[in-house]
């Protein structure tokens, strides 16, 4: 029995899939804190884009010779992967972009085309600058209102707020899954219910949740879901947007260029069909690939079993912060995950963050690419530690001590 849990234990313990995790810095181990920023790569996602460039590489969809028809494979077989890891209803629905960035701003941009001077977006809060400035250029371009859910003071999203909002002006509500600052999780699902209520669509970002959470785009019934491979654990480069099919096909195209044309004359030019209309010039293929391969390599791990490791890592580290006098955490939302804000009085937190970089703890400071939530929260910035498969109970008890110690050469 014993060892059985231990061969679990062990099994829930990926950190050595993780080359870069193996290494020290500043002579200490490294403790990697800042996933949601970017994740870092297993072994996996390395050998699979190694292989497509060493092996078979060339441009897709363009060659009738072996190496080109076998990388289009890949690159086609990585947009399955995708679908079938959000349950989209078919590849078709999925759009690979730069990242979770460029799929917002592609959807901002299409759909926005439709939109007129009085119509309204519906933001919040808790939104990441990539899901306020392309409506933002919405609101100065077409006269769009923007309308803002504000966060409570548990740090939840204000869901009596929300449906207040809602009305037949509506035509989008553009929602983060879970926040970037705070790992507050919103309850995309009723949003999307309310907002369909009213005629209006629904664009989710979902770069954070679809880290820790299994995603359902059907069950979730959105019109539009989006996320970058980068955060996912395979490469930057590479996001996703979804969308319903019917959505898709009702935009006009993005960008111009190679691929995305049925046929072109200086005078008349048609576009192919989703997804291929929104994927102008040579995409991202080895980092498609790579992102295929993050996919097989989340789906080849017990993933509730992680999470649900990761997640008591994470409460781990809320009550150690919690416990040292002059710590503030932010993150404080009844439903939240695997985020953590937090401030220490009279230190700056770019000081705390270079005290723990001497230790080997990586964490983001500042305010997080999310101003308008630093304003709600009164601050110019805070420390952010984020929690990924890869951490272990140790680097918890690494972040309380370091905090500990910024304190002590602050004092
Ligand atoms: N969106 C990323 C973050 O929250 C970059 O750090």
């Amino acid at each position: 029995m014993a060892q059985a849990l231990n061969t679990i234990a062990q099994t829930l313990d990926l950190k050595s899939d993780f080359p870069a995790l193996a290494q020290t810095v500043n002579g200490k181990p490294v403790v990697y804190l800042d996933s949601a920023a970017s994740a870092q790569k297993p072994q996996a996602v390395i050998d699979a884009m190694d292989h497509v460039m060493q092996k078979h590489y060339a441009n897709v969809h363009r060659g009738v010779y072996s190496f080109s028809a076998e990388t289009s494979a890949a690159f086609e077989a990585a947009r399955g992967k995708v679908a079938k890891f959000i349950n989209a209803g078919s590849e078709k629905e999925i759009v690979f972009t730069r990242n979770a960035t460029e799929a917002i701003n592609l959807v901002a941009s299409c759909f926005g085309q439709s939109l007129k001077e009085g119509d309204e977006i519906i933001i919040s809060e808790l939104e990441h600058h990539a899901n306020i400035v392309p409506w933002y250029f919405l609101k100065q371009q077409r006269g769009v209102e923007l309308k803002i859910v504000p966060v409570k003071a548990d740090r939840s999203l204000d869901m009596e707020a929300f449906e207040k909002l809602l009305g037949p002006k509506t035509k989008m509500v553009a929602i983060t899954q879970m926040s970037n600052v705070l790992g507050t999780i919103v309850d995309v699902a009723k949003i999307v219910e309310k907002a369909h209520a009213v005629g209006a669509k629904v664009l989710i970002d979902g770069s954070q949740a679809i880290v820790h959470f299994d995603v359902d785009v059907q069950a979730l019934g959105c019109d539009f879901y989006v996320f970058t491979g980068h955060k996912l654990y395979g490469p930057t480069g590479i996001g996703v947007l979804y969308g319903r099919y019917a959505e898709l096909d009702a935009l006009p195209p993005y960008q111009g260029g190679g691929e995305m044309i049925e046929h072109v004359a200086f005078d008349a030019i048609t576009y192919k069909e989703p997804p291929i209309r929104f994927e102008a010039g040579t995409p991202a293929i080895v980092e498609a690939i790579g992102l295929g391969a993050a996919i097989d390599y989340l789906n080849g791990i017990d993933r509730a079993a992680v999470h649900a490791r990761e997640m008591g890592i994470f409460h781990a580290a809320e009550k150690l912060l919690a416990g040292i006098d002059g710590v503030t955490v932010y993150s404080t939302a009844p439903e939240r995950a695997s985020i953590i804000s937090f401030s220490v009085d009279k230190i700056h937190p770019h000081d705390v963050a270079t005290v723990f970089d001497q230790l080997g703890i990586a964490v983001r400071t500042g305010h997080h690419c999310a101003q308008p939530l630093m304003k709600t929260l009164g601050v110019t910035g805070t420390v952010r530690a984020s929690f990924a498969l890869y951490n272990a109970m140790e680097d918890a008890e690494k972040l309380g001590k370091a905090v500990q110690t910024a304190k002590r050469l602050f004092a």
